[in-house]
């Protein structure tokens, strides 16, 4: 028998989805639930903290913005795949998220007048991106972790890795976790799950996100049995600093920074006269790829070749206001000071906007499992998400699957025995497998290869031949990763285990994202297609879902909620 720790509520994960989800369940029973927060990192380490330029909110009612504008932008932005329905109910709750992180004590950037202020952000028609400077995610986790602190009935499984999900009669029981600092096997019991655990960026090489994002908890609820909704819509953010990837926040541009290509112009005039850098995301990065096929753009290392990203006309002021973390990383990791000289951008992997289908409460098809944030899919991006609506959807379904499994958990008089022998297989899994492989597979060579055949073949522009050639690439790693030899045999911050278990979350995940886009024959958002240029609403205004099989995903479709308006031409 496994050392067995109990618990009402567990989540995985400690990011803005996570902690909003236990803030809420402590509040709504106020502190009689005990939580679990499990990460493999550590408290206020998630990839959370990385956001930068603000969390999207009709605040101004009275001075032109409206929830109607809000849910427009962000339907016409997702090229008309977002639930209408779910849109809705985000427009609706945001302004109060906004505020209650106020009175947490979070430190909003103001305005003169003293109210919170806003800046502009891509595909919004009006300024909504309520904003702390531009290390918006820091102060936020920061809020919502010092007020979990004070309800003192959370438990931190800091440096817990979590390999699998148990489910027995499709209701959830448990998870198996080992502890990464000594080694040791347990298994954390439940009521209720909240999966939090955000998205899969590293599934590419050149990507915004912190090494630590492996879809683990994507990886696991798909073997578990959870369909996977839309995984082939993946975010390219326009401006990747190169040759690192990391973020350069959009808010530069909110704050009047313009893109110029190697002559010197402002292409993105030609491409979008109306809202020009202030587009969404999808198309300014496939104008910035034009712009370099067509040779209007700069050499960059490895084939990264870029454009510039101009802020020298805003002046000092301005950039060490509201901009200073983006200073601050160009000196040190381009030693380029960006008052003088304009910075190297490329669009770079960002954000999936595919995850695990939930409905609109956040709830999965497995009773007592709910998914939060960017592992889920509840359906508000579409094929494409604004930026400022990723970290205001943490929010709102933090707070939504908080209340609601804290209910469940209420109602439930205790947590359902754990399925023993899936314990031990696991364990066994664990132990006497993959610790103790000695193939002849270098699995890190492994790794390089899939981020590379991502990088390649599943980039801003997509065709069936490339994505043909990927999922062959994919499909033979995924047949050499049980050859892989496994060095390190200790129990002690075992890395080469949790990379291994890394890896096999990204291989599922990799297969089941270029499976969707190889099916779905049109461009929709972010998903283009030089085979099938244009959007194909009559047979394609549906949601991809991938359920797990041994052989590979099986795919099936859902319609999407259409409750206001019918998909028109996108045009900016
Ligand atoms: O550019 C940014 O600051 C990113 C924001 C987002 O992805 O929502």
């Amino acid at each position: 028998m496994s050392d067995v720790l109990t618990h009402d509520l567990v989540i995985l994960g400690a990011g803005l989805a996570g902690l909003r989800a236990a803030v809420e369940a402590s509040r709504v029973t106020k502190g009689n639930i005990d939580i679990a927060v499990i990460t493999k990192g550590q408290m206020m380490r998630a990839h959370s903290v990385a956001a930068e330029g603000g969390t999207a909110a009709a605040l101004r009612l009275d001075d032109g913005d409206s929830y109607e504008l809000h849910a427009w932008d962000t339907v016409k932005g997702s090229d008309f795949l977002a639930d209408q329905d779910v849109v809705d109910l985000f427009v609706h709750a945001m302004p109060n998220e906004i505020l209650q992180l106020d009175h947490w004590g979070i430190p909003w950037t103001r305005r003169e007048d003293g109210r919170i202020a806003q800046r502009p952000f891509g595909g919004h028609s009006y300024p909504r991106a309520v904003l702390a400077a531009d290390k918006t995610g820091f102060f936020e986790l920061q809020t919502l972790y010092d007020t979990l602190l004070k309800y003192n009935n959370a438990t931190h499984y800091n440096e817990f890795y979590v390999t699998s999900i148990l489910v027995e009669n499709n209701e959830f029981r448990g998870l198996t976790v080992f502890s990464m600092t000594t080694g040791e096997f347990k298994v954390i019991r439940g009521k209720a799950l909240i999966i939090a655990s955000g998205g899969a960026g590293t599934l590419f090489g050149f990507t915004t996100y912190s090494r630590t994002v492996t879809g683990d908890g994507l990886g696991m609820a798909y073997r578990a049995g959870l369909p996977l909704e839309d995984m082939e819509f993946v975010q390219y953010h326009p401006t990747g600093l190169v040759p690192s990837g990391i973020l350069i926040t959009e808010a530069c541009r909110g704050e009047g920074g313009y893109l110029r290509n190697a002559d010197g112009d402002r292409f993105m005039e030609k491409y979008a006269p109306a809202k020009k850098e202030l587009s969404p995301r999808d198309l300014i990065s496939r104008s910035e790829i034009t712009e370099i096929e067509a040779g209007r753009g700069f050499k960059g290392p490895d084939g990264l070749d870029y454009v510039h990203l101009d802020l020298t006309h805003l002046g000092a002021d301005k950039i060490n206001e509201r901009l200073p973390l983006i200073r601050e990383v160009c000196i040190e990791f381009n030693d380029l000071d960006p008052i003088e000289e304009p910075i190297p951008v490329r669009p770079v992997a960002h954000y999936s906007m595919g995850g695990i289908e939930t409905d609109i409460n956040g709830a999965t098809r497995i009773k007592g499992i709910w998914a939060a944030g960017e592992a889920a899919c509840v359906s508000l991006h579409g094929a494409n998400r604004l930026g400022s609506n990723s970290t205001a959807e943490c929010l709102v379904w933090g707070g939504i699957t908080g209340g609601e499994s804290a209910k469940y958990c209420q109602e439930k008089e205790k947590a359902p025995d754990v399925p023993e022998d899936k314990v031990e297989a696991e364990r066994k899994r664990l132990y006497d497998d993959l610790l103790m492989k000695e193939g002849t597979e270098d699995m890190y060579q492994l790794r390089r290869e899939l981020r590379s055949c991502m990088d390649k073949y599943v980039g801003v522009y997509r065709t069936g031949e490339e994505l043909e050639k990927a999922l062959g690439l994919i499909k033979d790693i995924k047949a050499r990763y049980p050859k892989i030899h496994l060095k390190d045999k200790s129990h002690t911050y075992n890395t080469n285990l949790i990379n291994a278990l890394e890896l096999c979350n990204l291989i599922d995940l990799a297969e089941v994202l270029v499976t969707g886009a190889i099916a779905r024959t049109e461009s929709r958002g972010a998903h283009a297609r030089r085979d099938f240029p244009t959007r194909d609403d009559d047979k394609w205004q549906k949601h991809t879902l991938a359920f797990y099989e041994e052989s590979g995903p099986r795919l099936d479709y859902k319609p999407v909620t259409v409750t206001t308006w019918k998909p028109v031409e996108r045009k900016y």
